[in-house]
């Protein structure tokens, strides 16, 4: 008998395209793990609502523009299940019930939370901010989850729904799937102004969307070892971005390229253009597979409503057996 798959799912909030940061960090690895497990991937609109619930004309763009994100990288949709998380009810209904279970107080100190709300400039949290964190844990057990493939940050969210989770199967005698976090092991991918992240919010990423030019334009703008102002000094690559990215995209080049600018025998210019030269073969087949279903958009959303149509079914089963457990069925 064929072993059943384990089962993954993660997800992205859809605020805005996603750039190589999410490439390196998180979707590069969704590809290559597509065919081991049985992968879902969210399109978190409702947990991007808790922090950009004043632009719905930004979130519905990105439902499809994420989508597309995901599937311009080499998701394959007939082997992956993408979701919208607003059209799964199973997600509100377990919220409301794991809600219970989570206080006020370990969502005042989830680190993540905490974090966000710095960046965002809260200085009063929405009742619907400050839960998303039980939120997320009906995100990922609705289908019991096996494995969550995230970044460090993500790390305080998995152990909230795994808390939860036990909690709710201590309780009720269920056997909900406790989840695991799968940690990303590619360190954060900095951005290439020098700040340590490449982040939307920033104004300083390479989309996925970005054309060839755009890609050359951002990486020229790039800041490299400061101290290097003429071709003729030899330049620092532990100290220098370009070096960080050639690292990632151009691995069989990197320690050469390394050691032709600590002898100065390459300058800045000529170094950027080996990376914009990575980049860009990197992103060219993406490029593709984007412009395919950029001219199918009915397939794009009919990708979306067949993935959310099935993970309905998979959640109203599980919402039934939780509600029986709970002895609220009649
Ligand atoms: N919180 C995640 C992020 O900010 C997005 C997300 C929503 C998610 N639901 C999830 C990730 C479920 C993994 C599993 O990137």
């Amino acid at each position: 008998m064929e072993k059943k798959k384990m089962r993954i799912l993660t997800g992205d909030r859809t605020t805005g395209r996603l750039h190589l940061g999410h490439y390196v960090g998180s979707l590069k690895s969704r590809v290559a793990l597509q065919d081991m497990y049985d992968t879902f991937i969210l399109l978190a609109d409702i947990q991007a609502l808790t922090t950009h619930f004043e632009n719905p004309s930004l979130i519905h763009d990105s439902i499809f523009d994420v989508t597309i994100d995901n599937l311009s990288v080499g998701l394959d949709p007939t082997k992956v299940t993408i979701v919208q998380q607003s059209a799964v009810k199973a997600i509100a209904e377990m919220t409301v019930f794991y809600s219970m279970l989570v206080s006020v107080n370990a969502l005042r100190h989830n680190p993540t939370i905490k974090t966000e709300a710095k960046q965002y400039g809260y200085s009063e949290l929405t009742y619907g901010f400050l839960g998303y964190p039980v939120s997320q844990a009906a995100d990922i057990t609705f289908c019991n989850a096996d494995l969550v493939p995230v970044g460090e940050d993500q790390i305080p969210h998995i152990e909230l729904s795994r808390k939860i989770v036990r909690k709710f199967n201590d309780m009720y005698g269920t056997f909900i799937t406790e989840p695991q976090a799968k940690l990303s092991d590619v360190p954060r991918l900095s951005g290439l102004d020098g700040n340590a992240k490449m982040g939307k919010s920033l104004g300083n990423a390479i989309y996925l969307s970005d054309s060839a030019d755009e890609v050359a334009q951002k990486v020229r703008m790039a800041v490299t070892d400061p101290a290097r102002i003429k071709i003729s000094i030899p330049g620092n690559p532990d100290i220098c971005n370009v070096a960080k990215y050639h690292k990632i995209f151009t691995p069989d080049k990197y320690d050469q390229i390394c050691a032709d600018c600590r002898a100065a025998k390459i300058g800045c210019v000529a170094c950027k253009k080996i990376l914009i030269n990575s980049l860009n073969t990197l992103l060219d087949p993406m490029r593709e597979r984007r412009a395919y279903y950029e001219n199918h958009m009915d397939e794009v959303s009919d990708i979306i409503l067949t993935g959310s149509k099935k993970a309905n079914e998979i959640g109203d089963a599980q919402v039934a057996m939780m509600r029986e457990a709970m002895h609220i069925a009649i």
